[in-house]
């Protein structure tokens, strides 16, 4: 069996000083921000992947490389092991050999965000926080107020007032208290900061942000062994924060360094709607900052004007050889119904961002036809309905008799 180790530490990703494992973000030193640290030397690859295998069918069986080791109460609401489908239809669509669409708009609240709050929660509840709180795109949301109910814990949920209404209307269902702030994203962020200064609360992508980024993490462990750990050649995230695109990378690196996969090359890509693409421009005018951007865009759950983990995105692509793209806006809700046409996912305006730029990275010649591509697919369709509104209609519409509909049939 794997040894299993908690982080050993939390680490600064700029001058890699070391602090103890508990509710901190920021290094005292250069002001970089924290990630969990581990042992890799101790953990050996064919023990990790059988560890793995016989472990359970949610996030935690990777346990050896996430925070809170077994010696922790976790919370799991079965975040994870979702499908990896071949996207053969899409595939020939978009002139590719071989893709992959891997579909976390299947979990428990219906986006890859319960990864990260599961483990967010479960550091929460460890280091004795009494209340959760997030600030959302909507998604987390969801994902804060889902895990808080499993565990009973109050719930306190910031987003801007201008959300999708069933990312509210679910969020107000579990229980949570919904406060709706008028302004942008990056406003609820700011007052958040704020807020968990003020309060003991426990804002899982503010003060617990080294553990839920983590969470992410487990997305690039489940590609790597539902190809048979295997790496792809190439995948292409969705960047709202950017942080999810930054961890699938380190969960490559990780599983690489202990031997759970062969080392090799493989491309990450970021994908971004025009409205709100403060990445994607940097690394088209190779920037050395992301300068903010007041969002507007369709894509609601992407709209960060100011990402925390843009930098690390930008470095993600350039490290691996892939690119950070944007799409147009109208491309947004091509991708959706693309997505859905071809292969019976149905997406939000997340996942039509991400097929939307790999499309347009297939017709650039950046992924290449003969490259395994592996879209992530982070967010579900029926949340985001209204983005489709007044795009779609009935094919036909007639009285309840046969002759009518077969003569509409005919037209
Ligand atoms: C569906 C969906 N996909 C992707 C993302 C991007 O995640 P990150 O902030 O880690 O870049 C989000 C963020 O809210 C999201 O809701
Ligand atoms: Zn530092």
């Amino acid at each position: 069996m794997a040894t299993i180790v908690s982080p050993l530490a939390l680490e600064c990703r700029e001058c890699r000083a070391r602090y103890p494992v508990e509710p901190l973000t920021i290094c005292e030193e250069c002001f970089g921000p924290l990630e969990p640290a581990y042992d890799l030397d101790a953990i050996d690859g064919v023990d990790f992947r059988k560890h793995v295998e016989a472990g359970p069918a949610s996030l935690w069986r990777y346990e050896s490389l996430l925070p809170g080791g077994p010696d922790v109460d976790r919370v799991d609401l079965g975040a994870g092991s979702t499908p990896l489908r071949r996207a053969g239809r899409l595939a020939e669509r978009l002139g590719l050999e071989s893709l992959w669409i891997k579909d976390d708009s299947v979990n428990p609240s219906n986006s890859f965000k319960d990864r990260v709050v599961s483990v967010a929660i479960t550091m929460a509840r460890a280091f004795g926080f009494e209340a959760i709180s997030c600030a959302s795109t909507g998604n987390l949301a969801n994902a804060t107020a889902a895990h808080a109910a499993k565990v009973g814990m109050p719930c306190y949920v910031f987003v801007p007032d201008d959300l999708e209404r069933a990312k509210i209307l679910a969020t107000e269902a579990y229980g949570a208290k919904v406060v709706a702030v008028n302004g942008s994203y990056d406003d609820v962020n700011r007052l958040c900061s704020e807020v968990a200064e003020a309060l003991p609360w426990a804002f899982v992508n503010v003060n617990m942000r080294p553990y839920y980024a983590e969470g992410s993490k487990s997305l690039g462990f489940e590609v790597a062994e539902q190809l048979g750990w295997r790496l792809p050649d190439h995948v292409v995230v969705p960047v709202a924060s950017g942080a999810l695109m930054t961890k699938v990378h380190r969960a490559f690196r990780e599983l690489a360094a202990i031997g759970a996969v062969e080392d090799g090359s493989y491309r990450i890509s970021g994908a971004q709607a025009e409205g709100c693409s403060p990445v994607a421009q940097a690394f088209a005018s190779n920037a050395d900052e992301v300068r903010p951007v007041k969002p507007n865009t369709v894509a609601k759950s992407l709209a960060i004007g100011n990402p925390a983990d843009g930098w690390y995105a930008i470095q993600t692509a350039r490290t691996t050889g892939g690119v950070v793209e944007a799409c147009t806006e109208a491309e947004v809700l091509e991708g959706v119904r693309l997505l859905a046409e071809t292969e019976g996912v149905f997406t939000e305006t997340a996942g039509g961002v991400t097929i939307a730029v790999l499309k347009r990275l297939v017709d650039a010649g950046v992924v290449k036809r003969g490259e395994e591509t592996v879209a992530l697919v982070t967010g579900n369709g029926y949340k985001t309905v209204e983005a489709l509104e007044g795009t779609i209609e009935p094919s036909y519409r007639v009285a309840p008799d046969l002759d009518e509909f077969l003569s509409a049939l005919r037209t």
